[in-house]
């Protein structure tokens, strides 16, 4: 039977904020990764063992929960050693769960481990899912009822460092036949058309019109 790998955003630590697909791909998982910065395995620091636990607790579930030591100093050897739990877990379960705080988009050690099994097992790479959450600031911008942009305003993500980083840029709300050759590409450029509806389309390259209202490109950094 084929592995099954589910990276799953647990939104921003209000278990009600959880979506129903992350629920539901919880529930089908044989058992639950949950990153921990403990050395000696124990969950006593892990935030995400927090939401797990009251996830199961409030819809009546259960799974074997797997840690995984995750320090955070950003180093291969440690990725390596997260990815090795994991295919350590797929030896006695068919299906797992790791899980991320917030939204696995933004800032979560999901795509360093994605990059390693992509490479190191293709076949699970291909069966895994990653499944979209609620980011901590959409969280918080709801919290205070101020929006991140409206009208003609824009929305800037800056990790807090001293340097210079690569940039991955959202466009959206294009008009209809907009011709798209002043969205200059910095970086990889896809093209989101209709998601999750009748017609959806993803192309991994600029449309040079746009035909949909439902149309928005992103230029991830690389
Ligand atoms: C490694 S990033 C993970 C972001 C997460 N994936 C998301 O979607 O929000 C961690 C940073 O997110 C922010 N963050 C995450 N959860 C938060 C919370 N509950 N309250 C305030 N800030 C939070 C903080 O800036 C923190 O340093």
């Amino acid at each position: 039977m084929d592995k099954k790998l589910y990276m799953v955003s647990l939104g921003p630590g209000d278990i009600d904020l959880i979506t129903v697909k992350a629920l539901k791909a919880l529930q089908a998982s044989d058992a639950i990764c949950i990153p921990t910065k403990s050395a000696d395995q124990s969950f006593k620091k892990s935030l995400t063992h927090k939401i797990v636990k009251a996830l199961m607790l409030e819809h009546n579930f259960t799974k074997p929960l797997i840690p995984v030591y995750t320090p955070m100093h950003f180093k291969k050897e440690d990725w390596q050693y997260q990815v090795d739990v994991l295919y350590d877990g797929f030896k006695t379960h068919d299906s797992l769960s790791f899980v991320t705080l917030g939204d696995s988009a933004v800032y979560s050690t999901v795509y360093y481990l994605l990059d390693i099994i992509k490479v190191q097992r293709p076949k699970l790479y291909c069966n895994t899912e990653v499944i979209a959450g609620v980011t901590s600031f959409s969280q918080a911008s709801a919290k205070v009822k101020k929006p991140l942009c409206v009208g003609d305003s824009r929305f800037e993500i800056i990790p807090l460092l001293d340097k210079e980083v690569p940039t991955t840029t959202v466009y959206m709300r294009p008009k209809i036949g907009l011709d798209t050759k002043n969205i200059v590409e910095r970086g990889e450029i896809y093209t989101f058309e209709n998601m999750n509806y009748q017609g959806e389309n993803i192309t991994s390259y600029k449309k040079s019109k746009v035909d949909k209202y439902m149309t928005l490109f992103i230029d991830f950094f690389k």
